[in-house]
């Protein structure tokens, strides 16, 4: 009785297999592997029905041997092709999943291209546009001050200087934030060092050390460097409360290795690093640092300070 309970057991799953192997015929590329799988536990389900039948039906004869061998060797068979195409199976998912990786940090790589392209044209057109324009009016109001005036209005004309020469000044701070020149020009390393000196002295206690000198590095590796360090920063500056801030930019062989550490309140990463957190600043390193195919880890605790690493290939572009 045990044996024929088994035996509907057997014969019952097999179906249950073969259903659910074809019903994945639909979802996948290599349909033919499960079409293999579902006839192969059918065939299996029918030599346990064989073996069945002599129990309920004494008279039943069947020639054991040879149509068990049959059976056996053409489920083995089936078996076995499906595995293989099933592999295969694997082997194409896993190559979609790098093509679909490599199409998405072409993607963010376009997007931050075209944005840092963006804000060196509103810097120009700042820096070339509204500069010469505050020059020319700086100069007349000049040309006004060495005339005879009253008293009145050589106050206002000197209110005007001031005015006009701190609108220059912001003028030029503006385009240089928006498009550090200073990185197209020198480099990585200058422009994080005049980041730093703009600062509010005393505000804070500043660590930058390096082992590159004037290295220089592809354009969307020191711009994403860049645009991280001044993040972090301003990150620190606007939430840490922190005493000191330490930024190692280290290259060896072939890795630029950032490591950023702030003495901070902390914060929750699990948290922050979620996607319904309101502050863009964390998306915007983790899409950046992506785009050029570095890494980045965040470790932070409440009141234990913030440490961020972040490692890119040296020679990316
Ligand atoms: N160094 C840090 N020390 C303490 N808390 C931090 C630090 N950096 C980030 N945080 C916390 O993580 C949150 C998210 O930071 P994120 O830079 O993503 O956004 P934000 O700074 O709030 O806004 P945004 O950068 O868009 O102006 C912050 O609101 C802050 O609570
Ligand atoms: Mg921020």
């Amino acid at each position: 009785m045990k044996v024929l309970v088994l035996l509907v057991l057997a014969i019952l799953l097999q179906f249950v297999g073969a259903i659910v192997a074809l019903s994945l015929t639909k979802r996948t590329k290599y349909n033919l592997a499960w079409i293999f799988l579902s006839v192969g536990f059918l065939l299996i389900a029918f030599q346990r029905l064989l073996e069945f039948i002599p129990h309920v039906w004494k008279d039943f004869e069947r020639n054991v041997d040879t149509l068990n061998i049959i059976l056996d060797v053409t489920s083995a068979v089936l078996f076995t092709a499906g595995i293989i195409l099933i592999q295969q199976l694997f082997v194409y998912l896993r190559r979609v999943e790098k093509e679909r990786m490599e199409t998405e940090k072409k993607i963010l790589n376009a997007i931050i291209r075209t944005e840092e392209n963006e804000r060196r044209r509103f810097a120009k057109e700042l820096h070339d546009g509204l500069g010469p324009l505050l020059s020319t009016v700086k100069m007349s109001v000049s040309s006004l001050a060495q005339m005879e005036t009253s008293p009145p209005a050589s106050e206002i004309i000197k209110n005007a200087d001031a005015v006009i020469t701190e609108a220059i000044r912001n003028v030029k701070e503006i385009s240089n934030l928006l498009s550090p020149h200073i990185l197209e020009n020198f480099g990585l390393v200058s422009a994080i060092n005049s980041f730093i000196s703009r600062i509010t002295p005393g505000s804070i206690e500043i660590i930058f050390k390096t082992n590159l000198k004037n290295e220089r590095f592809g354009y969307n590796t020191e711009v994403v460097l860049y645009r991280v360090v001044c993040e972090l920063i301003n990150n620190t500056l606007k939430h840490a409360r922190a005493r000191k801030i330490e930024i190692h930019l280290t290259r060896d062989e072939s890795f630029l290795t950032l490591i950023y550490v702030d003495d901070g309140i902390g914060f929750d990463v699990r948290e922050v690093l979620s996607d319904n957190t309101p502050g863009m600043g964390y998306a915007n390193i983790i899409s950046r640092v992506k785009s050029i195919k570095g890494i980045i880890n965040v470790e932070s605790e409440p009141q234990q300070g913030t440490r961020v690493v972040i490692v890119v290939n040296a020679g990316n572009s």
